[in-house]
């Protein structure tokens, strides 16, 4: 008999009701009395359970009404309109064979746990119902992105995850050698002989994939790179990741008006687009069971419902302000931060969340910050000062995209490279693109986990990827 889904079952499909139906997922609970057991069982493809009712006059009904939760099975039985309340329908089971059992020293026990001690069983944890609910908002949120992108005419492009080049500047990248470590190859001046090893030159893990999508949106128009990032910032923080997915648009003919608009649509499309796929699981993880005292379920922003504040970002324009005005009103705040802000420092997350939280209680872009805190690519404005950024900081975290218009004029390119001091011949082709049938444009770059935190609320970045990787942590 074929499997059928939990979801699809729990829908009560009309040619199913009072047949018998064939399903396999994991225990969730068992109940047990002495003429029937109640077996809740979960497969993964929704946020709801299927219930079953296991009368005692059933062929293995002792091993079925001893399981244990976690244990794998398979289900025979007739789907029937439930009179219990919470389900439309349930399993009055005609056989229950279980794949796999588990024994006492399952670490998943039905009371609530910690997230940390979830992190410490990342191999296990796909299986909570938290963590089935984040992953299927995080699929849900990656096909949103590639319907809002294809719908307006961009096209998918995958950019390289090894690179010579530093697109941040900042300098926080992964080296990819097959040198042997005990024994590097040195030229004469004692250091290092890249031209000995793969490639051929000193290569890394991408920051970004922006550089080469500009080449393509000079040529395509729109498109859009969505892959791995890599970053080795040494961040012990709740929104940091030294492996992270980033969505980047670039987008020919835009400046950065166009793109600040993109950005805030896009937000809202993934929003919009979450909500109508997945409500069960937006209801569980705002509503979840909460440990006392402890941090599960605490919404990032503290807010009791994160819901509302959602759909509140769908209803209202997004404000914009640029990077001066952000530096007033901070200056103004009255706010003692650990960071004095000052004109011509970089933005701190407290001040990031003092804006988007305590100022303006919702989604702010902020534009026109100074040239020296920002990557060279960024298009100067007249004053000689700042550069033509843009940064949508939200509610909990911060910044969730960063981008710009990119600096188009060669001559200015090729002296903010100098000024910088990065090394110039690995450019040379970003610096072909200025060079023939170069035009305006713009893109930015979405840290898809952090916006998986942002509309899941969970507190913690590590708890929207399957698998973190942060400073000292690659275990699974
Ligand atoms: O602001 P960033 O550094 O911008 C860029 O990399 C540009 N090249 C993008 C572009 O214009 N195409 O990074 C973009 C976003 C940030 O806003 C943040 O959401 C996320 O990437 N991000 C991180 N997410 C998790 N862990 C980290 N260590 C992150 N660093 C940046
Ligand atoms: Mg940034």
């Amino acid at each position: 008999m074929e499997a059928s889904s939990i979801k699809h079952l729990l829908n009560g499909p009309e040619e199913l009701i009072n047949k018998t139906v064939f399903f396999r997922g994991w225990v969730r609970s068992v109940r047990k009395s002495k003429a029937f057991s109640f077996i809740v069982v979960n497969d993964g493809s929704s946020q709801g359970n299927m219930q079953i009712i296991a009368d005692s006059s059933m062929e293995g009904y002792e091993q079925a009404s001893t399981m244990l939760t976690g244990a794998c099975v398979e289900v025979e039985g007739l789907l029937v309109s439930s009179e219990g309340k919470g389900q439309k329908v349930e399993i009055q089971a005609q056989k229950i064979n279980i794949v796999c059992g588990v024994d006492e020293e399952y670490p998943l026990q039905k009371k609530a746990t910690s997230m940390e001690f979830l992190r410490e069983i990342a191999h296990l944890r796909s299986r909570t119902q938290t963590f089935g609910a984040v992953w299927r908002i995080r699929h849900h949120m990656a096909m949103a992105t590639h319907k809002f992108f294809d719908e307006r005419g961009f096209f998918h492009i995958h950019t390289p995850i090894i690179t010579a080049l530093d697109c941040e500047g900042a300098g926080e990248m992964f080296r990819v050698s097959t040198f042997d470590f005990n024994d590097i190859p040195k030229g004469e001046n004692g250091e290092t002989d890249f031209t000995q090893d793969y490639f051929g030159s000193d290569t890394t893990l991408t920051v970004s994939g922006q550089l080469q999508a500009e080449s393509m949106a000079i040529g395509l128009g729109k498109v859009y790179t969505f892959g791995p990032t890599f970053r080795s910032e040494n961040s012990h923080t709740t929104r940091h990741l030294a492996e992270f997915w980033m969505v980047e648009p670039e987008v020919a003919f835009y400046d950065l008006d166009d793109v600040a608009n993109l950005a805030v649509d896009y937000v809202k499309y993934l929003i919009s687009y979450v909500f109508e796929k997945c409500e069960d699981e937006l209801n569980f993880l705002n509503f979840r069971p909460r440990i006392k005292g402890g941090k599960l379920g605490d919404a990032p922003n503290g807010k009791e419902n994160h819901l509302d504040t959602l759909k509140g970002v769908l209803e209202a324009p997004v404000t914009k302000i640029t990077y001066t005005e952000a530096i007033d009103i901070l200056k103004n705040s009255g706010e003692n931060f650990d960071f004095k802000p000052e004109w011509g420092i970089d933005v701190q997350t407290e001040h990031e969340r003092y804006l988007a939280e305590t100022h303006f209680n919702g989604p702010v872009i902020v534009t026109d910050y100074p040239k020296d805190i920002k990557a060279f690519y960024m298009k100067q404005n007249s004053d000689g000062k700042t550069v033509r950024a843009m940064d949508l900081l939200v509610p909990g975290i911060g910044e969730i995209i960063g981008g710009s218009q990119r600096e188009d004029d060669l001559e200015k390119l090729n002296k903010v490279i100098l000024e910088k001091g990065m090394n110039d011949e690995d450019l040379w082709w970003y610096k072909e693109l200025r060079k023939w049938g170069s035009c305006p444009h713009s893109g930015f770059g979405l840290g898809f986990e952090r916006a998986v935190q942002y509309i899941t609320g969970m507190g913690n970045i590590r708890d929207v990827i399957p698998f973190p990787r942060t400073p000292k942590s690659a275990q699974f």
